[in-house]
């Protein structure tokens, strides 16, 4: 399995639980295919948050858990790893909000980010003009 299966990621009839009494979300099942991108829609409170969090491990923070059913990440079980664990192996959650560090420049903002992949300062000047070429207006304020 690992990182030839087809699918990055499996979600199997998850149920959560906040606070071990509130039943937030219950039978919910998604799969990602490699190469794909996967919207997941919903109203106020139907738990979209709730999956996203399941599968990156951070429900732990907000007293929620996943009570039953499985998540695969590249053909393997989700379960004990922390957050930041998952970071590494390449699943990151995006919270909503567009929130960043309000006290840093732009430039610091794109740095931060880039934080856990200790990648070497040449690297990592390589990776701030990749994403320049993408985003010209963040070069132009890139000191604001
Ligand atoms: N930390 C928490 N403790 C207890 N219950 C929670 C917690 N977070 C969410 N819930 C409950 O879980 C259910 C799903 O909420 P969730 O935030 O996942 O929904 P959502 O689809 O992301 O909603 P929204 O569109 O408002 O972001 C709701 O009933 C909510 O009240
Ligand atoms: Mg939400």
């Amino acid at each position: 399995m690992g990182k030839d299966s087809t699918n990055i990621l499996e979600v199997k009839n998850i149920e959560v639980v906040y606070d071990n009494v509130i039943l937030a979300l219950h039978n919910v099942s998604l799969t990602v295919p490699r190469g794909k991108i996967v919207a997941l829609l919903g109203a106020n409170g139907a738990g979209k948050s709730t999956t996203l969090k399941s599968i990156s491990t951070m429900l732990a923070s907000e007293r929620g858990k996943v009570t039953k059913g499985s998540i695969d990440y590249e053909g393997n079980a989700v379960k004990d790893q922390t957050p930041s664990e998952m970071v590494k192996l390449g699943m990151v959650q995006v919270l909503e909000g567009r929130r960043c560090f309000g006290h840093l420049t732009v430039e610091e903002n794109i740095i931060a980010g880039a934080y856990s992949r200790k990648l070497s300062r040449g690297d990592l000047n390589q990776e701030l003009e990749k994403v320049y070429s993408y985003f010209k207006r963040l070069k132009e304020r890139r000191k604001s």
